[in-house]
């Protein structure tokens, strides 16, 4: 009997909500589970919530709430929407759960144990206004803090304990060698060995300038350094069940995104080294998804809820999202979630094929007065059509093994279009008109049998889809236990069949342009009239009667508190300043906007503006991209700016 099978997502952070991205490795994981229950394994599924560390303390300030009432808000929105999706992971780990914080110190102990923490110094700007250390990038020139123009920065050194990473660079090595599967696809792989052939450095894993985190042991004014404390979470969740779910008596497989690829092959696996405990089987680094060919931004992300299109019944709710994920992004590559090729896709793969294999079958069936299996005596052609049957079940079977859905759904739709051609070639109406009802019976015992298989190959992808073929065909909805995998078996003679009906509708041109009206982001839709502010605030008129909006439209404006970092003149541009605005979110945004007649740039910085955050991306030429508006009024020579007390931190939502 094979091992069991433990697959992982990553722990998200709750600064954000599920989006496109994160449903996309939640998806691919909980199909997964759901292929290795079927072949009778025990598969076990991981997902949680990545909740300790600066951003989210910061994120919780923001709200104005503690960081503790903001995780458990957040991270729910997690817990819910993956059922929404039809993922069930068999367990959801919060980093903040006392069974996690207990053994992610004992990892820390052991790798103390071994000699490979010591403590040092990290060295940066301090500022005493704000007691904190400051990166170069956050700083005005001459090192001056934005917020504190008038306390200079000092030069000052925080304790942190250092893991002795440059000491595991050959035991990687040796790992990556030994073990060619380690990290998927190749390409990737190649890349985590010339990085870690490049030279380590050691990595420091404690912070001491914050506490939201897992105190270090024995030293609590540190707190460690989120990734460790996150990484541990794969390992920590099983609990009692590391003996069973984790190496060697599981096979334990990370699904990362690209992004995260390096922390999961180089920092993870020597912390396990370090600690003496067994290393995941494998760490597979999927692609990035793009939103009708844009990359994700937040109010993209924000337009293309998961949830929402889960919703969609026309594209097959949950199922029809789960079979765009899958089937149409190669996983491991990147790609693109566009919403005209969705509907393109759902009318070729579900409805012109798979559904359309249904109806017609059943269809038949009823014209031919069959409410029962029939009896199968096939011929030449039924044989032929059962090899080549066989070799797409198989050769799906190896995709799904080979972490390859995309490929396993292209051999299920290919023996989808098989059927469909072979009753096109054994043509039953004509074999019924001729009196020939033997050789209608062989016809439909075998396209039953062939749905059969169908819906047992789709049901890691399309679940409750499945079983509604399954109910159709008469068949239980799919139990777990015994491997499930089909083969062609003809053994349901006699069985009597259920309730027809059309399980996945065809979308027609009007039919799309209603769901493409209904589900296409428009974030250009929301800029501001020409008559109000731009990028460069205009002349005020005094407000025309304006239209009234709903809430929605309101709120689909990414309204921000932003605090100028730096202002500079634009050259040859009167009007023009350009601003690097924090507005929450990992580096500064520039914005140009016309307020050099009113303002000189040294007025500016320190400033808490008032952010249209979600505005698309305005280009100036020369390179210069505005990417936000700031709110004012007033002629352009007399422009008071919307600021934004002190006490609200940058990134904030206006509501
Ligand atoms: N908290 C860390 C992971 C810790 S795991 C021990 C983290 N969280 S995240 O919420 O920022 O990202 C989670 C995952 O979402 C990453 O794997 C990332 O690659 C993925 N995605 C984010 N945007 C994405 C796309 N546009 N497309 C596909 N996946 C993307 O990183």
């Amino acid at each position: 009997m094979a091992r069991p099978f433990y697959v992982t997502t990553p722990i998200y952070y709750v600064n954000d909500v599920p989006h496109l991205g994160t449903a996309y490795t939640t998806i691919v994981a909980d199909a997964l589970r759901r292929y290795h229950a079927l072949r009778g394994r025990d598969a076990r599924m991981l997902t949680g919530t990545d909740e300790h560390g600066l951003k989210i303390e910061r994120a919780a300030t923001a709200k104005n709430i503690s960081p503790k009432a903001f995780v458990d808000e957040v991270s729910q929105h997690f817990r819910n929407a993956w059922p929404k999706l039809l993922c069930e992971p068999n367990d959801f780990i919060r980093t903040t759960e006392p069974r996690h914080e207990e053994l992610v110190k004992t990892v820390w102990e052991r790798v103390a144990k071994k000699g490979d923490i010591y403590l040092g110094e990290h060295e940066g700007w301090y500022c005493v206004g704000c007691e904190e250390f400051k990166t170069e990038k956050e700083l005005l020139p001459g090192n001056i803090c934005p917020l504190h123009p008038n306390k200079p920065t000092e030069r000052l050194k925080e304790p942190t304990y250092f893991f002795k990473l440059k000491d595991y660079e050959q035991k990687l090595l040796d790992l990556y060698d030994q073990n060619p599967g380690f990290i998927e696809p190749e390409s990737r792989r190649n890349e985590v060995i010339s990085f870690v052939k490049s030279g380590l450095r050691d990595l420091s894993v404690s912070r001491t300038s914050f506490s939201w985190g897992v105190p270090v042991p024995g030293d609590p004014k540190h707190v460690m350094y989120v990734w460790f404390d996150a990484l541990a979470n794969y390992w920590t969740a099983l609990g009692d069940l590391q003996k069973k779910y984790w190496e060697p008596n599981g096979e334990v497989v990370h699904l990362v995104g690209k992004d995260i690829l390096r922390f999961h092959t180089v920092y993870w696996p020597a912390f396990l080294l370090s600690a003496g405990l067994p290393l995941p089987t494998k760490v597979f680094a999927h692609g990035f998804l793009t939103i009708d060919g844009q990359k994700m931004s937040k109010s993209l992300r924000n337009a293309v809820d998961p949830v929402r299109l889960a919703e969609t019944e026309a594209l097959g709710g949950p199922d029809g999202l789960r079979h765009q994920l899958l089937r149409h992004v190669a996983f491991g590559q990147d790609g693109d979630f566009d919403h005209k090729a969705i509907i393109e896709r759902y009318n070729a793969d579900l409805g012109k094929n798979l559904g359309n294999l249904l109806s017609r079958t059943l269809g038949l069936c009823a014209k031919n007065g069959l409410d029962k299996v029939p009896a199968y005596a096939p011929t030449d052609l039924e044989r032929e059509f059962e090899k080549q049957a066989a070799a797409h079940i198989q050769g799906a079977a190896n995709a799904w093994t080979e972490l390859a859905p995309h490929r396993a759904l292209e051999e299920t739709y290919a023996l989808s279009s098989l059927a469909n051609q072979y009753v096109d070639r054994a043509a039953p109406w004509a074999e019924a008109k001729k009196g020939n009802q033997e050789r209608v019976a062989t016809i439909l015992a075998l396209l039953l049998e062939a749905l059969r298989a169908l819906s047992v190959l789709t049901w890691p992808a399309i679940p409750r889809k499945a079983d509604q073929i399954r109910a159709q065909l008469g068949l239980p909805a799919i139990r777990l236990g015994e491997d499930q995998w089909p083969k062609l078996a003809f053994d349901r003679a006699g069985q009597a069949l259920g309730t027809a009906s059309v399980l996945f509708p065809t979308i027609d041109k009007e039919g799309e342009k209603a769901l493409l009206d209904k589900l296409q982001p428009k974030p250009e839709g929301i800029e501001a009239p020409p008559t109000t502010t731009s990028s460069v605030p205009g002349h005020p008129s005094a407000a025309p009667t304006s239209t009234t909006i709903t809430y929605d439209q309101f709120s689909s404006v990414d309204l921000r508190v932003g605090l100028v970092k730096t202002a500079v003149k634009v050259p040859k541009k009167d009007k023009l300043l350009q601003l690097e605005v924090d507005v929450g979110e990992e580096k500064p945004r520039t914005i140009i906007a016309g307020l050099a007649l009113t303002f000189a740039p040294e007025q500016l910085a320190g400033q808490r503006v008032i952010v249209v955050a979600n505005l698309a991306p305005r280009d100036f030429g020369k390179g210069l991209v505005s990417h936000g508006m700031l709110l004012a009024t007033g002629p352009s020579e007399k422009l008071v700016l919307a600021t934004a007390p002190e006490t609200a931190a940058p990134g904030a939502k206006l509501k």
